[in-house]
């Protein structure tokens, strides 16, 4: 077991539960603390059947900073942070830009404060291939212009990577890797965690899963009259256990202080770009269960096509998203299966 502690904020949540169980299988102890707005403590039983090792919790919210300031107080060993706490509907955000601006600047900016305090070493920060917009050119390098945010939620992850450089730039002791991450998608193999939305789903897979569940009737796919092969939108779908291994990485190389530079990006996806309808199709190819849907109009604010250039992840991280996404959709759908098993949903 490493001695260096990690803080995972938002560690129940999607893509920070499956973090928490690579970095426990990577020998870190680690305390996550969530406010469980949008995820629940069960969470942390999924983590504990996977890795043995039940996770420190503390149940708080970042955007308060008195919880940050005890939090860094009772875990003076904390050496690293992932942030993944935020609010990040993208449509939500639209309605209510005042309450994204709020939270996710909040958050970060207490965190960043406490570092500076305390023998913190670097942060790992939970950005997104939003900060593109719509790119002139895919597959997407790290060097692409960052465009003006389509959203408030884009905009948080944009000034937040601005806020790191400059806390950073002005002499911080610590250091910062971003990640923009393109979409992840999945559950980790064991169907002990994955994504559990609350309410109705925004993002693609989980409306799927639910659709070939039959919670929903019918999944709507937003256009096919775009400028691609089929007419739908075209993203980089990448898994989440993948996803998850690039933050031990990244952590690693903070701790072990493996680069000159105090602030690196990478954008993390798989390279290649699949369309909602080539998504669907592989779900039912992977999983032989048929997904009732129809063509409907455009959504608001959508990119009409989006993948990365992963080479520098693949060559200064020595990392790649390996697994295939038929894999992935199985994946998905036999946590949605464990979902109904358990009688969540
Ligand atoms: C993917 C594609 C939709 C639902 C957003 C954020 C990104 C990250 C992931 C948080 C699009 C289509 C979707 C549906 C559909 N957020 N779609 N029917 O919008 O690419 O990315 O979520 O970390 O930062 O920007 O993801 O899954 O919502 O949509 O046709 O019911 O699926 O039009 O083309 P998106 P998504």
């Amino acid at each position: 077991m490493k001695t260096e502690r990690i803080l995972v904020t938002g560690g129940t949540g999607y893509i920070g539960s499956h973090t928490v169980v690579e970095l426990q299988q990577a020998g870190y102890p680690v305390v996550i603390i969530d406010n469980l707005s949008n995820s629940n403590r069960d969470v942390l039983d999924g983590i504990e059947r996977i890795t043995g090792i039940r996770p420190d919790f503390v149940e708080g919210d970042c955007s308060d900073r008195a919880v940050v300031k005890k939090l860094f107080n009772d875990y003076p060993d904390i050496a690293g942070v992932i942030n993944f706490a935020a609010s990040k509907a993208v449509g939500e955000s639209m309605e209510k830009p005042i309450l994204y601006y709020r939270n996710n600047l909040n958050i970060l900016l207490n965190l960043l404060d406490e570092m500076s305090t305390h023998a913190t070493k670097g942060i790992v920060f939970s950005s997104s291939c939003t900060v593109y917009g719509e790119p002139d050119v895919n597959p997407v390098t790290e060097e692409a212009p960052i465009k003006k945010a389509t959203s408030p939620y884009g905009n948080t992850k944009q000034i937040s990577e601005e806020i790191i450089t400059d806390v950073i730039n002005a002499g911080a002791p610590f250091k910062s890797v971003l990640l923009r991450y393109f979409n992840p998608v999945g559950a980790h193999p064991s169907a002990e965690i994955g994504e559990l939305p609350n309410g109705v789903p925004q993002n693609l897979i989980p409306f799927v899963t639910q659709t070939a569940m039959g919670i929903r009737k019918e999944l709507s796919v937003f256009g096919d009259d775009y400028n691609t092969p089929d007419g739908s939108c075209i993203r980089d779908y990448i898994n989440v256990v993948d996803l998850a291994k690039a933050h031990v990485i990244a952590v690693e190389r903070m701790l072990t202080d493996k680069s000159e530079a105090k602030i690196e990006v990478f954008n993390l996806g798989t390279g290649v770009g699949l369309s909602v309808l080539e998504l669907i199709a592989s779900f039912e190819r992977a999983t032989g269960v048929k997904v009732p849907h129809k063509i409907v109009g455009r959504r608001a604010g959508d990119i009409e096509k989006v993948w990365a250039n992963p080479a520098r992840a693949n060559n200064v991280l020595g990392w790649k998203a390996e697994t295939p996404i038929d894999d992935t959709m199985r994946s998905a759908w036999a946590w949605q299966c464990r979902l109904r098993e358990r009688g969540v949903m």
